[in-house]
């Protein structure tokens, strides 16, 4: 299989050179789209979406007809592990992600298993296969799973929305458990991961949302030392091709020099962080992506323009910047601020190539 014939977004990602910056945004297929709401509205629950090869392809590619975008990334979720773990994942209207059966006693713990993907998740591979061809090689798709450390909060928490008391009080007092889980959450993801990569998703991202609500010690001991494992075990490559891999640890800009080590070839960055001053600090080692504060959005395409420039000055000159937001886009996007955001980045940034 060749290169997509728009690799801007691949290369970027291994800093080699381009000719402009490329340009995709977290949680592109979402809730301020009204056709992604219209497509939703007729699957029922979310998760009917994701686990519906043809709609979750379906969803993939609105954002791609609407923007000139450099990628497309998989519809489907970061708790689809924890689900086939059997927690029993469900979205109530507005309240985000819960767990029928978060993990609490000793016993429970100590008889979770790893996730064969082929077994339990078969239908994001096949929707993976499925988006390839639909994308019929015009650009590249991301695969992606949470850090083990993040799927932990939610398979502990039971919530999301929480102020992480349940996971810290183990994280301290029964250490031995944490580790456990987050070993098993390591060995999921990177057979998930390979899986999706198997299947066909020619650059994965590792999302680590809440890694950085933790201490430095603890930071290192039980987020980045599993995103470490997980980065170990990933294939290096796919029919020939090179497969980057993406780490965005949310609040994580104290920690770049050490993520920069992690085996990650990018690093997301998200918009509390000064992205010139991140880039001299990780020097040649790693891409960077990100990060334009999302809520730049909710303004006029006007001020759009204006903040995207700031962020390509702040870059710099040079290649291995991927433009994105610095975290997800909100549901109250005006979907022509994503217009004028996508058209900005390819305008102004061939000045800096
Ligand atoms: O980026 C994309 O377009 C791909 C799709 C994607 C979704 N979730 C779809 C989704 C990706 C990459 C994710 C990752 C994800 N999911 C993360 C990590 C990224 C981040 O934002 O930090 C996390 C923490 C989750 C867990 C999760 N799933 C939450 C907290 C929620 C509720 C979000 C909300 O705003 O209510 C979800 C649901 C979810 N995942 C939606 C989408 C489009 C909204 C579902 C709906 O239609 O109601």
């Amino acid at each position: 299989m060749p290169s997509p014939k728009n690799d801007t977004f691949l290369r970027a990602l291994l800093r080699q050179p381009t000719p402009y910056t490329p340009v995709w945004i977290m949680r592109q297929a979402g809730r301020y789209l009204p056709e992604y709401n219209q497509t939703r509205k007729d699957a029922g629950r979310f998760l009917d979406l994701c686990r519906n090869p043809h709609l979750a392809t379906e969803v993939t590619l609105q954002p791609l007809a609407r923007y000139p975008l450099d990628a497309a990334i998989l519809f489907s979720d970061i708790l689809t592990i924890p689900d086939a773990m059997g927690l029993g994942l469900y979205f109530s209207d507005g309240e985000g992600p819960r767990f029928r059966r978060p993990l609490r006693e000793e016993w429970e713990i100590r008889n979770l298993d790893v996730v064969d993907p082929y077994a339990h998740l078969r239908y994001v591979m096949d929707a993976v296969s499925q988006i390839r061809k639909a994308l019929a090689n015009e650009v590249p798709l991301i695969g992606f799973a949470g850090s083990p450390y993040t799927l932990a909060c939610y398979m502990i928490e039971g919530r999301g929305g929480t102020e992480f008391h349940e996971i810290k009080r183990m994280l301290y007092a029964r250490p031995d458990l944490l580790h456990k889980i987050l070993e098993v959450n390591a060995q999921s993801v990177i057979a998930y991961l390979n899986a999706q990569i198997e299947a066909g998703a020619q650059t994965v991202m590792i999302f680590d949302t809440w890694g950085g609500n933790l201490s430095d010690a603890a930071f290192r001991e039980f987020s980045l030392a599993y995103v470490e494992r997980v980065c170990d075990g990933l294939k290096r490559s796919n029919d020939g091709q090179t497969v980057p891999r993406i780490v965005f640890t949310k609040g994580g800009g104290q920690w770049l020099e050490a993520l920069a080590e992690s085996g990650a070839d990018a690093l997301g960055i998200d918009w509390s962080t000064n992205l010139g001053r991140a880039r001299e600090r990780v020097g040649e080692s790693v891409a960077l992506q990100g990060n334009l504060d999302p809520a730049v959005l909710l303004t006029t395409p006007e001020i759009v323009q204006s903040e995207v420039k700031k962020v390509l000055a702040s870059f710099g000159p040079g290649d291995g910047h991927v433009f994105n937001l610095g975290h997800g886009i909100s549901r109250n996007t005006p979907p022509e601020n994503v217009a004028a955001l996508v058209d900005a980045v390819h305008a102004e940034s061939p000045h800096y190539h």
